[in-house]
């Protein structure tokens, strides 16, 4: 087990001081990218994306060109072993051998965790299914602390698809532990948040709602974080067509918002902000975006500086029980061990979180 390295597979595997260490040098290399041009020269940064990107894949991309080093990889595994059959396993040990960090996305939730199990250099989870996006929340995180000025004491709507929407999970997980965030948890009675989402709000004692209108809500945020429906995680066309169209962010609506609103989005946008929306400074959403670029550079150097690795692990093995989620890692990748964690009072897969039930 690589539990010598240091990854990044969920940001509250590392306490918030490590966050704001994080944020707080991206804040830095922004105000003085020229201090930073020779930071990894000589490092190599592997980027493994079995699902499409904009943003993600090549702001990390050019965050270490940024800092002097250089990298490899591909964003079409089918140009990769990978249409020959080849096991996540064996694709990163082997890319990690030739890496100094690793950055993978994939459309199974706990692929990210899986691939750091083996792998010979620290791995960042770049989404995995619709679980987790840690690095995007440190995003959302530095844009909040540069635009708003703080990370607590806020009272932050999260609007569209947050059954799917993994930003929207990270992002939760990390202001509740913040003090007196509130959270106003804007969707249909379809694409509400996971339970295990709303049970951690409630354990962290944040106050939160569930609301359904985008035009009740919006008069009371400091943040609005719009999201896309997820069309690729739907069971099927007629489910995803049901819910596209719903919330729809527009000059009209702004007009109740705040004067100092901030307005994310961790795009690609399809239609849930319109264009005209744009040009209302309280839209952070393309500033948001080159944040990430600056908050990937630190977290690229914090990585690699590293000398004190978080546990990787943090369950038991149980071969008598079994994930309920069909888009877990360990649906697809039969090798890896059953290992279940303990949340409170429930037992929860330890790649996706997700619920466990007896082996039938
Ligand atoms: C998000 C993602 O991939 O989860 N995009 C991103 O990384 N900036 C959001 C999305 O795809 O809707």
């Amino acid at each position: 087990m690589s539990e010598q390295y240091s990854h990044l597979i969920d940001l509250n595997d590392y306490p918030v001081e490590w966050w704001d260490k994080v944020i707080n040098l991206g804040a830095q290399i922004c105000a003085h990218p020229q201090r930073y041009v020779q930071a990894c020269a000589g490092k190599i940064m592997a980027t493994l994306f079995y699902e499409p990107s904009t943003r993600t894949q090549m702001s990390f991309q050019s965050a270490m060109i940024r800092l002097g080093g250089s990298i490899i990889g591909f964003d079409n595994p089918m140009s990769s072993s990978v249409s020959k059959g080849e096991n996540l396993k064996d694709t990163t040990k082997v890319v990690s051998s030739y890496s100094d960090i690793l950055i993978i996305r994939h459309p199974m939730a706990g692929t990210a965790k899986a691939a750091a199990m083996t792998a010979e250099c620290p791995v960042v989870n770049a989404g995995d299914g619709g679980h987790l996006h840690p690095t995007q929340t440190l995003t959302d995180l530095l844009t909040l602390k540069m635009e708003k000025g703080r990370l607590d004491h806020m009272t932050v709507g999260l609007c569209g698809d947050l059954l799917y929407g993994r930003t929207v999970h990270s992002l939760c997980k990390a202001l509740a532990c913040y003090p007196e965030n509130r959270f106003v948890l804007i969707s249909t009675p379809e694409l509400r948040v996971p339970e295990y989402i709303t049970k951690l709000l409630r354990e962290a004692g944040c106050e939160y709602r569930e609301e359904t209108s985008l035009d009740a809500a919006i008069s009371e945020l400091d943040v609005l974080y719009m999201t896309r429906i997820q069309r690729e995680r739907f069971q099927s066309e007629a489910d995803y067509l049901a819910q596209k169209d719903v919330y729809r962010l527009t000059p009209e609506k702004m007009r109740k918002a705040k004067p100092d609103l901030a307005v994310l989005h961790p795009l690609p946008r399809v239609d849930e902000i319109e264009i005209a929306v744009d040009d209302d400074e309280r839209a952070l959403y393309f500033k948001q975006a080159k944040y990430g670029m600056y908050v990937r550079m630190a977290l690229i150097l914090k990585l690699l500086e590293s000398t004190n690795p978080q546990p990787l692990l943090h369950g038991e093995l149980h071969p008598e029980l079994r994930c309920v989620n069909p888009k877990c890692v360990r649906a697809q990748e039969h090798y890896l061990p059953p290992l279940f964690t303990q949340i409170g009072t429930r037992t929860v897969c330890e790649y996706c979180e997700e619920r466990a039930l007896p082996v039938e």
